[in-house]
C-alpha cells in the first residue's frame, strides 16, 4: 500500500496537482489531468426519469469508444502506407479489443425496460445516434462511403473537418489494396487510384487475391494475418449493428426512429452491409 502511494505521488495522473497559488480548493492530479470535472458535468438529464442519466452516460461511453476505435484504424492505415503490416496488425488487434468492449455496452442499455425508456424518450425530440459524426467518421475510415448519411448530421460538414477528409480520402481497405498491389498481388490499378469518395462495391479480381492468400497461408503468413484481423474488425462491426437492432426492437417494436427513419426495418437493411466485401464473398469459393 505504501509503495503504491509513493508511486502515486510521482505519477502525473494519480499524483497531486501542482500547488494552487490562488488559495482556491485543490483539484487532484487525476481529476485535473483528464479533466474529470468537465467530463462529469456533461451528463445532464432533462427529466426526472431515473434511467435517463444512465442512457446519457452510455451514449458518452459509446462515443468515446467510437473514437478509440477510429484512432487505431487510422494508425493501422498509416502503418500500411509505410509498408509495415506488422505494426498495422498491432493497431488492428487494439481495434478489435475495443470493438468487443463496445458490443458489450449494449448489455447496460438492455437493463432499461421499454416502459422506462418511454418515460424520457419524448425529450430526445429528433435526436438520434444516426447524427453521430464520430460514428460516421469511423464508417468512412473503414470504407462505408455513403455521402447521403452526412445529411443526417445536423450542422454543416465544415464543422467536422475529419468527417470531410474521411469521405474524400482512402479508407483502410483502399490502403490494404494498395499495399497488396505494392506486394505484387494482382490488384488492378483502377482500384488503387479510384475516386475514394465513392462507395466501394467489391471486385472479382480482389476476391481472387484473397483466395490466393487463403489457399497458401504458409506462403503468405503476414497477408493472411492481416486478412483475419480485417475480417474480425468487420465481424465485430456487424455484431455491434446486429445487437443495436435487437436492442431497438426490444425498446420500440416497430415504432419509427427519432432520427426520421422507419426504425427497425431501416436498421435491418443496414445490417446487410459488410466491410471489406471480398473477404466475405471469397469464402464460398475457398
Ligand atoms: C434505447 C436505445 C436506442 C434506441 C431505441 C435506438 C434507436 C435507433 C434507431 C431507430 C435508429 C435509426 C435511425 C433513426 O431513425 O433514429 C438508430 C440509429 C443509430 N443509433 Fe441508435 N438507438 C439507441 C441507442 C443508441 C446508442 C446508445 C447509440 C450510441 C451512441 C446509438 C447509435 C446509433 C447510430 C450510430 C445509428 C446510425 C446507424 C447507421 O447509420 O448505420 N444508438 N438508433
Amino acid at each position: 500500500m505504501t509503495d503504491f502511494l509513493d508511486q502515486a505521488k510521482a505519477c502525473p495522473v494519480l499524483g497531486p496537482a501542482a500547488a494552487d497559488t490562488t488559495g482556491g480548493p485543490q483539484v487532484s492530479g487525476y481529476v485535473a489531468y483528464a479533466r474529470m470535472d468537465d467530463l462529469h458535468s456533461l451528463a445532464v438529464p432533462q427529466t426526472e426519469a431515473p434511467q435517463e442519466l444512465s442512457f446519457i452516460l452510455l451514449s458518452h461511453v459509446k462515443e468515446i469508444l467510437f473514437r478509440m476505435i477510429y484512432v487505431d484504424v487510422d494508425q493501422a492505415r498509416k502503418q500500411l502506407r509505410a509498408n509495415d503490416a506488422g505494426l498495422a496488425c498491432r493497431a488492428l488487434e487494439r481495434t478489435v479489443r475495443t470493438q468487443r468492449i463496445l458490443v458489450t455496452t449494449w448489455e447496460s442499455i438492455n437493463s432499461i425496460s421499454a416502459d422506462e425508456f418511454l418515460a424520457f424518450r419524448e425529450i430526445l425530440g429528433t435526436a438520434s445516434g444516426i447524427q453521430s459524426y464520430m460514428y460516421r467518421t469511423l464508417e468512412f475510415a473503414l470504407g462505408n462511403k455513403n455521402p447521403a448519411m452526412v445529411e443526417m448530421i445536423s450542422g454543416s460538414m465544415d464543422l467536422y473537418p475529419e468527417l470531410s477528409a474521411e469521405l474524400a480520402g482512402p479508407s483502410i481497405y483502399d490502403e490494404v489494396l494498395r499495399y497488396l498491389a505494392r506486394r505484387k498481388f494482382a490488384v488492378p490499378d483502377s482500384l488503387c487510384d479510384r475516386e475514394f469518395r465513392e462507395q466501394y462495391a467489391g471486385d472479382q479480381r480482389v476476391e481472387e487475391v484473397w483466395l490466393t492468400i487463403y489457399r497458401a497461408p504458409d506462403r503468405y503468413p503476414e497477408e493472411h494475418r492481416l486478412a483475419e484481423l480485417l475480417t474480425e474488425v468487420s465481424y465485430q462491426f456487424s455484431h455491434w449493428r446486429a445487437t443495436h437492432l435487437l436492442v431497438v426492437e426490444r425498446k420500440l417494436g416497430s415504432k419509427p426512429g427519432t432520427g426520421g427513419t422507419e426504425g427497425v426495418d431501416w436498421l435491418r437493411a443496414v445490417n446487410d452491409h459488410r466491410f471489406f466485401p471480398e473477404l466475405w464473398t471469397m469464402r464460398t469459393r475457398l
